[in-house]
């Protein structure tokens, strides 16, 4: 197994990137991307023609090469990378084709639409020597760095907590989709709180519920109890449909520890009851969101440097989705081995890439395949 991926070493001019997928997220990377110098924006793609044309008048660049194959327009304008902005289904063909052709890609979460989508990413990613880094883009968060800093001064972390209470009206899909709480929103939790604590998900026990006024069809509330690889217990526990007195859109947060507690509302400082020394002011500014991954994706192709979201790493955070869903339905406690075990056979049954499913088959056991370092060539 290696997750070695191949470098692009600066040259003084930014890295020539096309965006797939120009929909409401598509529109704001493209603008992430016309902001950023470390970059250029040489086209879009989307199957809807007319989408990507608008996009990039929006853009007030009429001129823009767009297309509706992303190999093919990478090779037309010499695209040296891939921003894969689809909607979950798309992820994999997407993905697939770009790597193939020999791109690196960042993908918006989840990785894939299943787990077993996700491994034969990596597979994919593993097999070209290419670098796929999923955008999980509330890691990118000065203060959610803090709160894993100040953390660090509590001794023994037992207890991660994030509480999720907001009401939108979004219409169109979210509102008919089953889960649409764990599905479409619980995942940036889910990573954020493998990134507080440093550990990947062992179990959870979930359940699942509809308030009597819940404008959603599927359940818009759920509560989750995760345990973690380093014995702590995770908590969520939010909904899509409890208006007032409102959460941030990252949750709010208590991290439990032997020597005192951190508390972060998701918007401000996070707080601790234990002193530290120095302040958060020194701390290294991760850029904000989508910009901070855009950032961290070509430090990476120039530097060999392993980014938050490299494939390998980023598929447990949609198992703990997939893991949790699975336990809402059954109403038993979900094992992430077991869960992982079966994705791994749907992906292998699945795969019709030969090399891809002998890459696959090559792996001794999930855990110790997605854990692998990934080093620069
Ligand atoms: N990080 C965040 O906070 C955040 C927020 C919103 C959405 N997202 C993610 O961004 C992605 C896109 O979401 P959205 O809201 O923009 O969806 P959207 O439906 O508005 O747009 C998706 C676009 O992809 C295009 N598309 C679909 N299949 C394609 C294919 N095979 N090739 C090329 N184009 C294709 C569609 O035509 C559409 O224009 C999803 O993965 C979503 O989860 C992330």
């Amino acid at each position: 197994m290696s997750t070695s991926f191949a470098t692009i070493p600066d040259d003084g001019a930014p890295l020539r990137v096309i965006v797939v997928g120009a929909g409401g997220m598509g529109r704001a990377w493209l603008r992430t991307v016309e902001e950023s110098p470390l970059v250029e924006l040489a086209g879009i793609v989307d199957l809807d023609l007319k989408a990507a044309v608008e996009a990039a008048a929006s853009l007030g660049r009429p001129d823009l090469a767009v297309g509706d194959r992303t190999a093919r327009l990478a090779s037309d304008v010499g695209a040296q990378a891939v921003i894969n902005v689809t909607v979950p289904a798309a992820h994999h063909p997407v993905t697939t084709e770009a790597l193939a052709a020999g791109l690196p890609v960042l993908g918006e979460k989840p990785v894939a639409s299943t787990v077993a989508q996700g491994l034969s990413l990596a597979a994919a990613a593993e097999l070209h020597g290419q670098l796929f880094m999923v955008s999980q883009s509330r890691r990118y968060n000065r203060h959610l760095i803090s709160a894993k800093r100040l953390s660090s001064s509590l001794g023994s972390v037992g207890i991660v907590s994030a509480e999720f209470f907001k009401a939108p009206h979004f219409g169109g899909f979210r509102d008919a989709m089953d889960h649409p709480l764990l599905l479409d929103m619980a995942i940036h939790q889910f990573d954020m709180a493998r990134f507080l604590l440093d550990a990947d998900p062992v179990s959870v026990f979930c359940e699942e519920y509809n308030p009597s006024w819940s404008w959603y069809r599927g359940d818009a509330g759920s509560t989750a109890i995760f345990e973690m690889t380093g014995g702590e217990r995770f908590v969520f526990t939010g909904s899509w449909c409890s208006p007032g007195q409102e959460t941030s859109w990252n949750a709010s947060w208590r991290i439990s520890g032997e020597h005192g507690t951190v508390l972060w509302d998701g918007d401000n400082e996070p707080v601790s009851s234990v002193p530290v020394s120095g302040n958060a002011a020194g701390l290294e500014d991760p850029g904000q969101e989508i910009a901070g991954s855009l950032r961290d994706f070509v430090s990476a192709i120039r530097t060999g440097s392993t980014p938050m979201g490299q494939v390998h790493q980023n598929i447990m955070s949609l198992a703990m989705v997939e893991a949790a869903v699975l336990s809402a339905s059954t109403g038993a406690r979900v094992s992430v081995d077991s869960l992982l075990e079966d994705s791994y056979q749907q992906a292998i049954l699945a795969e019709r890439d030969p090399a891809v499913l002998e890459i696959l088959k090559s792996w001794t056991s999930v855990r110790s395949a997605l854990a692998g370092q990934s080093v620069a060539l």
